[in-house]
């Protein structure tokens, strides 16, 4: 089997039908995602997708698998999890429906994630519904392939870590979607921690960052992570370890270490650091990527920084400075 840094320069030549589903991820990340389906994986653990929207990379995946040879569709089987509705705190837009949009009354794009993925659906198993819910907390079964596109928030994060991730193993593939989202920097810190359990693929796939795991991984550092039990300092200890492993994405679009630089920044943010938060960010607004793609998060930070420091304005005077004030008046006059 190829290591995954071997699927690198096969990633040019793989072609797509271009009647592939709507998807959010690139073009590039579709085709490293048919690259691991067709030679980097073979069925016998199971092959989860956390997030498959309207199964896109659902799709590249599957469509690899159906050309592995060693992939056996009667018992291989893989877990698609999504909501498949769109509404309040789903974060699946209306493009996932067929049309582009839902139809009128209709919330649910599930009948069309089966319908674009046709003849793939026989080794598709679907978990409809929120993670936490259509998730088994008993389940042991070992994970061979994991692509996390899901965990836009702490809380599905800790269901991702406490029900997932124990369920690596040495081979298990993992492929980390929302890699260059700042505002998700729970993603950025807890690899920092499996770094030594890990071996990174290489430079990221635009937004994806692959690794296998190569040892491991001590139940302790799998109860740090699903705890979040890290202070802020080791946050951004562990965010600036990753830094040293990634740089410029495949793609030479994404700067990953200014990237990482900005996630710190949201570690403070989150802790309610919202000085410290600036004092990261307010540097970044020089990196031409982040001014031409992330001013929404600048504009968050500062928003932040301006409301914490409010308060403080506004704030009646204590009687020690009223009186203070009395006495320069009078002095002054
Ligand atoms: C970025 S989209 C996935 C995109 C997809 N991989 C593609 O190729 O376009 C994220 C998905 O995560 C799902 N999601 C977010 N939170 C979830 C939760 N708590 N339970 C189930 N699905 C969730 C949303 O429904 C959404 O479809």
């Amino acid at each position: 089997m190829p290591s995954l840094g071997q699927l690198y320069p096969l990633i040019e030549d793989v072609e797509l039908p271009d009647d592939i589903p709507y998807t959010q991820c690139s073009r590039f990340e579709l085709k490293f995602l048919y690259l691991i389906g067709r030679h980097r994986v073979s069925g016998t653990g199971e092959l989860v997708e956390l997030g498959s929207g309207g199964g896109g990379s659902t799709y590249a995946f599957a469509r690899g698998l159906s050309h592995n040879l060693d992939f056996d569709r009667s018992t291989g089987r893989l877990h698609a999890y999504d909501f498949f509705r769109v509404g309040k705190g789903t974060f699946a837009t209306p493009k996932f429906f067929r049309g582009g949009k839902a139809p009128e009354g209709e919330s649910s794009f599930l009948d069309d994630f089966r319908a674009a993925l046709g003849s793939h659906m026989d080794f598709i198993e679907i978990h409809a519904g929120d993670i936490w819910e259509t998730s088994d907390p008993s389940d042991t079964r070992p994970i061979d392939f994991l692509h996390i596109d899901i965990a836009k928030t702490e809380n599905v994060w800790r269901a991702v870590a406490e029900r997932f991730l124990p369920r690596l193993r040495e081979g298990s593939i993992v492929l980390h979607q929302d890699f260059a989202s700042p505002r998700l920097p729970w993603l950025h810190y807890s690899t920092g921690l499996l770094l030594p359990y890990i071996e990174i693929a290489g430079a990221p796939i635009r937004s994806t960052l692959a690794f296998e795991v190569v040892r491991p991984i001590p139940d302790e550092v799998l109860d740090r992570i699903a705890g979040d039990a890290f202070t802020l300092e080791e946050k951004q200890a562990l965010i600036s370890r990753v830094q040293e492993h990634v740089d410029i994405d495949y793609s030479e679009k994404i700067p990953f270490k200014s990237v990482l630089e900005l996630a710190k920044a949201f570690t403070a943010h989150y802790a309610g650091k919202h000085r410290q938060a600036w004092q990261i960010a307010a540097p970044l607004r020089e990196v031409p990527y982040l001014a031409a793609h992330r001013t929404d998060h600048f504009e968050q930070l500062q928003r932040e920084l301006t409301k914490a420091a409010a308060p403080a304005a506004r704030r009646p005077a204590s009687p020690a400075r009223k009186l203070a004030r009395m006495v320069k008046r009078a002095v002054t006059r």
